[in-house]
């Protein structure tokens, strides 16, 4: 995809992002101003009662007082508390405590919920002409208690919404990707192993002929490079497939891609030496195939760094032992050019290169077999720039 429709579809998404925050701004704010109405309603409404009650304090006194509590406070939807001049409660509703039960400790835990009720809203005084009886202490009704959690539960809602389809969305994007991916392989790899093997046939066809010795060495090496062919198509084809693993000297897997590289070395007209360094001669289930892949795309990418004219490629190999865990490593050490702190997270990119003719995809697919054929880890282990790379396989 070109950078410009990248830089269009982050635009969009932020935009997306800033229209979903403002709808939920307000949301919320509309929520909290119904809930404020209903609120300032609801304390009208209670002042009005408590001064009815006030009222008919004043004309039978206790009497009256039980009977307007009865008739209009127990009808209230609120959790409401009566108390007297010195805060001590004598009746209340809707709290979860029993209005019969007067006992201290029933009493010590209602004086508790004055006192967060007293933080919601100041008590309601209940006077009668220049008399205070004592004072009405309420809190929000069920009702808004409710409202108020709306707008959150909304939220939790939409971002449970919001993140089920993202993965669903995800996974296709995903699947769809793998799909091409492991289709191209295939195609491939079918495609050129029809000629392939007829050539094989041709190569035994020239090698039954009496040939002059120069024609019968080309002939030969021709037929190496076939056999090299051969083990890129089976490369390409068990791209998708499970991979099967064998048991296999990591030593005798490393041999074979070092020497295959020392016999090319000529080739890329710079003097560079390749060492190999293992401890131990681990046995490590491997595919054979799959794997030589990988230990070439790190080492071709070494000498793409490698860019004086000597240079140094080192591979190590050993067992980590981290208490019970053990893990094989190799490393694969250059004395090339190194990466630039800022690009570290992109060489496993697909289709991120520096080189004129990479197509960046090199290290994304040794990743994808190390670890999702191996379960292995590849990992950038160390860099300098000016001074060298390694890379590290953990099986
Ligand atoms: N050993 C290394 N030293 C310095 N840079 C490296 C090394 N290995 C990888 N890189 C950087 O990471 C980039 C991506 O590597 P990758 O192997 O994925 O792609 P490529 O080598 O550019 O192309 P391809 O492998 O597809 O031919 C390289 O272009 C290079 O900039
Ligand atoms: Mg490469």
């Amino acid at each position: 995809m070109n950078v410009s429709l990248y830089r269009l579809r982050g635009h969009f998404k932020g935009l997306l992002f800033i229209l979903a925050l403002v709808i939920i701004i307000m949301f919320l704010f509309y929520t909290q101003k119904l809930v404020g109405v209903l609120r300032s309603q609801s304390r009208q409404i209670l002042e009005f009662y408590t001064q009815l009650y006030a009222q008919a304090a004043s004309t039978e006194a206790n009497a009256g007082l039980n009977f307007i509590f009865e008739q209009i406070i127990q009808r209230t939807h609120f959790p409401i508390i009566q108390t007297d001049v010195e805060g001590n409660p004598t009746a209340w509703k809707g709290i979860g405590i029993d209005p019969e039960d007067h006992s201290p400790e029933t009493l010590k835990k209602v004086k508790k919920m004055i006192q967060v009720m007293k933080k919601e809203a100041g008590p309601i005084p209940i006077k009668y002409q220049e008399y205070l009886l004592g004072y009405l202490y309420y809190g929000d009704s069920k009702l808004i208690k409710q409202l108020q959690m709306l707008p959150y539960i909304e939220i939790a809602v939409v971002s449970l919404f919001i993140l089920v389809g993202f993965l669903g969305f995800r996974s296709i994007q995903r699947s769809e990707e793998q799909f091409i991916w492991v289709g191209m392989s295939k195609e491939t790899a079918h495609q050129i192993g029809t000629p392939l093997s007829s050539l094989m046939g041709w190569i035994e066809i020239l090698k039954s002929k009496k040939l002059d010795p120069d024609a019968r060495k080309t002939v030969l090496e021709m037929e190496k490079d076939l056999e090299r062919l051969n083990q890129v198509t089976a490369r390409f084809s068990q791209i998708g497939s499970r991979a099967d693993l064998k048991k296999v000297r990591l030593s005798s897997v490393i041999d074979d891609v070092v020497e295959y590289f020392k016999r090319r070395l000529p080739q890329w007209g710079k003097k560079v030496e390749i060492v190999l360094n293992g401890q131990g001669d681990p046995q490590v289930p491997l595919n054979r195939d799959l794997f030589e892949w990988v230990l070439e795309n790190l080492i071709k990418n070494s000498l793409d760094a490698i860019e004086k004219d000597t240079g140094t490629i080192q591979i190590h190999f050993g067992e980590l032992r981290n208490g019970k865990k053990h893990r094989i490593f190799i490393d694969v050490t250059d004395n090339g050019r190194g990466i630039e702190s800022s690009r570290k997270r992109d060489i496993f990119k697909p289709g991120y290169s520096t080189k004129k003719r990479g197509w960046g995809l090199g290290l994304s697919l040794a990743k994808r077999i190390v670890e999702d054929y191996h379960g292995g880890k590849l990992i950038l282990k160390e860099t300098r720039t000016g001074h060298g790379t390694t890379m590290r396989i953990l099986l």
